[in-house]
């Protein structure tokens, strides 16, 4: 069992990496770099799932059981539907609507899981700070 939760990377680690690759989906979003924004919500949506097969049921603080897969399925059918959408169209607007309906949605399940001090904001800077995002970039060839 030990053993098991050395290789199992725990639900902090998933969510760390979520933050990473929403933030970067931010920016690459903003900066009209398409292909880019689009790998990194489909990464945000993995970890997503990822982190919440790790623990799939949490009580609440009071003793009520989270059922977190719910609160998972409900942001994938609005919210990240509607980001994949705006991808796809190359809209800002619509982007930045989806993008803010789903921080919305990341909150839920943080209130729901008994942590309403995490409260997530748009990103300043991005997580990554060696990614090109601008897509105009040429180097390297
Ligand atoms: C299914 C529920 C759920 C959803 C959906 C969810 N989170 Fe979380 N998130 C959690 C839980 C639970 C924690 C606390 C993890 C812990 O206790 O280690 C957390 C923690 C975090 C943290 C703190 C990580 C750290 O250690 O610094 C960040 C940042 C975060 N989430 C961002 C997001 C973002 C951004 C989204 C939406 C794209 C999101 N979360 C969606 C449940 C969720």
């Amino acid at each position: 069992m030990e053993r098991l939760k050395q290789l199992v990377p725990d639900q902090t680690r998933a969510t760390q990496d979520v933050d990473y690759h929403f933030s970067n989906l931010w920016f690459a979003a903003n900066q009209g770099h398409w292909p880019l924004a689009q790998f990194y919500l489909n990464e945000t949506r993995s970890h997503l799932r990822w982190a919440v097969r790790i623990i799939p049921v949490r009580k609440d603080s009071a003793g009520r059981e989270v059922k977190r897969e719910d609160i998972l399925q409900a942001l994938e059918n609005t919210p990240l539907k509607q980001l994949d959408a705006a991808l796809q169209q190359q809209d800002r607007g619509e982007f930045l609507a989806a993008y803010e309906a789903t921080l919305a949605g990341c909150y839920a399940c943080h209130k729901a899981a008994g942590k309403p001090f995490l409260r997530p904001r748009l990103p300043e800077r991005p997580a990554s700070s060696m990614m090109a995002f601008d897509p105009h970039a040429t180097w390297p060839q």
